[in-house]
């Protein structure tokens, strides 16, 4: 079985007070969250949607999917956890809850705040992921990546043919990522903040799965901006 989850259990404190977590803030007539949600939706292999938030927003975040989804018995809300990893695992105790964790159980894991995920972006998701057990999205990095130990001075500068940035969505089989994450010590969790990342640590593939530049996380005002203009440009 295949899930999708949407992950919307931060508070987007980049954002600035804006009142609200940003994921719930407007890009063109519909909140950031129901654009992602709407690309989730379409894709046929999820057998639900899960969708999870902070606590206090729950009842507000099933209103929103009453109010734009056909099916809303198809999306499935939930608390979020305090870290995005954590927010993940909660997904991974529903499913095992209702479902069953097996060995070909696999969730496709986004940002709420990336809402131009694509079809296609999903699809190799799911297949990367049932071929080799966990999947990142990434777009090849156009600037060259400094590195700094200090953030002083530069340390390293990598050579860029080989440098990526990591946007989402990163699918995984569940079994896997769960054996992997509850086998970390409290320290490590606290520094393994990409589930990606969980795998390569512990010496397991991930394949790279290619992104698009529009794939953008909104993440402070300016992309809000940006986030407009692509929309009115893209005709969504
Ligand atoms: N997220 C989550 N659970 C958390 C923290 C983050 O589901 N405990 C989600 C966010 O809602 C967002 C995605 O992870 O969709 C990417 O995180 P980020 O852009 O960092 O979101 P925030 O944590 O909300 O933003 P900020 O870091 O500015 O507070």
């Amino acid at each position: 079985m295949i899930f999708g989850v949407v992950l919307a259990g931060g508070i987007g404190s980049r954002m600035g007070n804006v009142g609200k977590p940003k994921q719930y803030l407007l890009v063109g007539d519909k909140p950031i969250l129901i654009h992602t949600l709407e690309k989730f939706y379409k894709e046929k292999e999820f057998e639900k949607v899960i969708v999870l938030c902070p606590k206090e927003w729950i009842a507000h975040t099933k209103n929103l999917v009453k109010k734009y989804m056909e099916d809303a018995e198809r999306v499935v809300v939930l608390e979020g956890g305090e870290t995005r990893n954590e927010t993940i695992m909660n997904s991974i105790s529903y499913i095992e809850e209702n479902y069953g964790l097996a060995e070909d159980t696999i969730i496709v894991t986004h940002d709420s705040v990336r809402p131009f995920v694509t079809e296609r972006i999903l699809k190799e998701n799911i297949k990367y992921a049932k071929e080799y057990g966990a999947c990142d999205t990434a777009v090849a990095a156009t600037d060259t990546i400094v590195c700094s130990d200090d953030n002083v001075m530069i340390s390293d500068i990598p050579e860029r043919r080989k440098m990526y940035q990591g946007q989402t969505p990163q699918s995984f089989q569940a079994l896997k990522l769960k054996n992997l994450y509850d086998s970390l010590t409290e320290e490590e969790k606290n520094l393994l903040t990409d589930a990606a990342k969980i795998f390569v640590m512990k010496g397991e593939k991930v394949h790279i799965v290619d992104g698009e530049v529009f794939n953008i996380k909104i993440t402070y005002p300016y992309d809000l901006r940006v986030a407009e203009a692509f929309l009115l440009e893209s005709g969504q």
